[in-house]
């Protein structure tokens, strides 16, 4: 089942806009964050929810989409995303967040897609903007943001080919194709009796 989620949890830049997501089941999302591990147990990661038009349309303008697909700006308004789960380090609790947010992004993300839901997680955020527009603490370092909602698009896996590019790209069909590098490529060692 979880070679499944994974395979099926690829980043979803078009949703169903008014497909709405509760404020209920983004706690439950970062209640699967919370469980997750962290470098020392030492938690500091805090967040911030949003399900609601228009401090959803503020988040939006803080955030860039696709940057290998040139020619798409973004997801057209009806296609946006529903939700935002924005993951914030405290600075008080640490100063080095290590990888605790990539790790609480995916449980989130997967906790969604087992939900009927899809995401993305965007590092691309007007930092100074989306500060001003969520009265976000100096103290909290804004470290992702995760844009969820009902997945309006198809996103199929590839194979990186000969040419080496990792580009995503889109069909004529507005399929996305994600490369992925072949098992072979990444493990670079292996040691078995
Ligand atoms: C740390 C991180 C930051 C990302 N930032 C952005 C972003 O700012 N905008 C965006 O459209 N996608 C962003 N993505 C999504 C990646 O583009 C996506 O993961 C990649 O194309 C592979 O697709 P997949 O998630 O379906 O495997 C980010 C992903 C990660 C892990």
């Amino acid at each position: 089942m979880i070679a499944q989620l994974v395979k099926e949890n690829r980043s979803c830049r078009r949703f169903y806009e008014n497909h709405t997501v509760a404020l209920k089941i983004l706690q439950d999302l970062v209640d699967l964050a919370r469980l997750s591990a962290s470098g020392a147990n030492l938690q500091p990661l805090k967040y911030i929810l949003a399900c609601q038009p228009q401090i959803n349309a503020e988040i939006f303008s803080c955030l860039a989409w696709a940057a290998y697909l040139k020619d798409w700006p973004g997801p057209d308004p009806g296609e946006r995303p529903a939700a935002y789960i924005v993951i914030l380090g405290d600075t008080a609790i640490s100063k080095d967040f290590g990888c605790d947010h990539g790790i609480a992004a995916q449980s989130i993300l997967l906790g969604a897609r087992e939900k009927g839901l899809a995401g993305c997680t965007l590092g691309s955020i007007n930092r100074k903007a989306l500060r001003e527009i969520l009265n976000i603490e100096a103290h909290l370092q804004i470290m992702l943001v995760l844009a969820i909602g009902k997945p309006k698009e198809k996103v199929v896996i590839e194979t990186v080919g000969p040419d080496g590019s990792i580009r995503y790209w889109r069909d004529a069909e507005s399929v996305h194709h994600v490369p992925k590098r072949v098992l072979n490529d990444i493990i670079v060692g292996s040691y078995a009796s």
